[in-house]
């Protein structure tokens, strides 16, 4: 960015215009990037382009704006355009002339975000996160109508993808969205009976693994730009697979671009850490589960009924998990003096205890790993020791009584654990644990509650450390570059 002022100054010393001597340096570039420029002396023009990173421009009232989001614009005006991929624009107080890569001048949608995108504050939370954590009941709420009919007690899949003509499905995502999606292949090949394939994108692109026709590729993603995440989609898309993206920001690059819109409705999100947009991909993904296994012939329509039943009970179970909240605070202050953390879990709950680890480590700068509990022995066993806390998700599944005894070699070897089940499991938890006891709920919905609580331990203990909750160092919210 530093040369890029140089590439136009230069090219306006050789007595191009301002908007020739951008469209030159453009020209020039290499990479992905968003762009806005000003030229000293020209006061009433700000050029932008974008070329692999988002850019949207907003219509004010005698103004306008260039910003990374819809979200960045929103507190000004309600009316916005998002840039195609190597668009340029010259903006000036009332107009904007858009470009495409070729120079030619064209026309580009504004549409009128909902009013939600612009109006978004913490309200009597101290942090956004905080605010997110509390908003999770709503927001599955939401997300799961789109997928669920109470009254029919059928479960869909929108946009007309057809689960029966899907052979395999290849996940891609990144960070907590990669987590949601290890939740999910569990349910789509329990369920559905569907091979499913998922990598984090940045690999995945490099990858080029052979792609069979009937594959589908689903992107998960809060933002909808995560570059990786992207270019993998767009990957798939050239390889000739169906694509879908299960994105919260529906009018975001991969909301357009994929074949399918698979929206969840968990609001804008502003805090890094994401919280209630995993909760909603995970009920979204695990809506389209029980979808699949309807289309494909796996589950009778009693089946689809009862489990859309038991879906649309996560709301209230997720509130009442929150009511946790006291127990989870109470453990922050020992927690926050660890130097690592453990995070163990079986099943569904193993992708779960990657999530917590990440949440962990990311506001509070704690060490943090996550493991399925049975690569106990083949490693992570030697961390153990007094100073090392270990969170195990332990629902009372059918693998309860296999995480029961990998938590007793836990404890003989001293470490302290703090052991999240519900009141079946706290019955037959081993001596000595401290327990965080959740709703009682089915497997199915038992990832949506059991995040709560591991969301909230590592909220609590970035509080107790004093950091930056919201704006953790080194992270950004979209991550828009490699
Ligand atoms: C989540 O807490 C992280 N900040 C991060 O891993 C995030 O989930 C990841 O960058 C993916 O973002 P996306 O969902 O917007 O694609």
């Amino acid at each position: 960015t530093e040369v890029i002022p140089h590439l136009i100054d230069r090219a306006l010393a050789r007595g191009l215009a301002p908007l020739d001597a951008f469209r030159e340096t453009l020209d020039r570039l290499r990479g992905a990037f968003a762009l806005a420029v000003l030229i000293e002396g020209e006061d009433q023009l700000i050029l932008g382009a974008r070329r692999g990173s988002p850019l949207v421009v907003g219509y004010g009232d005698g103004e306008m704006y260039l910003g990374s989001d819809a979200l960045a614009v929103g507190p000004m005006t309600s009316q916005i355009a998002y840039l195609d991929e190597g668009d340029y624009v010259a903006i000036d107080r009332t107009t904007a002339r858009i470009f495409d890569a070729g120079g030619r001048p064209v026309t580009r949608q504004i549409r009128i975000i909902p009013p939600a995108a612009a109006l978004v504050e913490k309200g009597a939370y101290r942090h956004f996160m905080e605010k997110e954590i509390h908003d999770q009941p709503g927001a599955c709420q939401h997300t799961l109508s789109a997928y669920l009919d109470p009254v029919t007690g059928r479960a869909r899949a929108p946009g007309g993808l057809d689960f029966s003509l899907v052979d395999r499905i290849q996940i891609v995502a990144c960070g907590t969205a990669n987590y949601a999606g290890l939740i999910s292949r569990y349910l789509f090949e329990s369920l559905a009976r569907i091979p499913v394939d998922i990598d984090v994108a940045s690999e995945f692109r490099y990858r080029a693994p052979p792609v069979r026709k009937g594959t589908l590729c689903i992107a998960i993603s809060q933002s909808g730009e995560t570059a990786d995440t992207l270019a993998a989609l767009r990957w798939c898309r050239d390889q000739g697979l169906g694509t879908a993206a299960v994105v919260n920001v529906h009018t975001s690059t991969m909301a357009r671009e994929a074949d399918i819109l698979l929206p969840t409705h968990a609001g804008p999100e502003i805090g890094v850490a994401s919280t209630k947009a995993f909760t909603s991909q995970v009920a979204a993904l695990t809506a389209l589960a029980v979808a699949a296994a309807a289309a494909r012939g796996r589950i009778d329509a009693a089946e689809e009924a009862r489990l859309t039943r038991l879906l649309l009970e996560a709301p209230r179970l997720i509130s009442g998990a929150l009511a946790l909240e006291d127990q989870i605070r109470a453990l922050a202050p020992e927690l926050a003096k660890a130097r690592d953390v453990l995070y163990f879990g079986r099943g569904v709950m193993s992708a779960l205890a990657l999530e917590g680890a990440l949440k962990l480590k990311e506001i509070s700068y704690i060490h943090a790993e996550g493991y399925p509990a049975g690569e106990l022995k083949h490693g992570p066993i030697a961390l153990i020791d007094e100073a090392t806390p270990v969170i195990v998700l332990a629902p009372s599944d059918a693998l309860f009584e296999k995480t029961v005894s990998n938590t007793a070699e836990v404890m003989a070897r001293g470490g302290p654990v703090i052991f999240i089940t519900d009141e079946e499991g706290a019955r037959r938890a081993p001596a000595g644990v401290r327990l965080i006891v959740t709703p009682g709920c089915d497997d199915i919905v038992a990832p949506l509650v059991y995040a709560v609580p591991i969301q909230m331990l590592a909220y609590y203990v970035a509080v107790q450390k004093g950091a930056d909750v919201d704006q953790p160092r080194n992270l950004a919210k979209s991550v828009t570059v490699e």
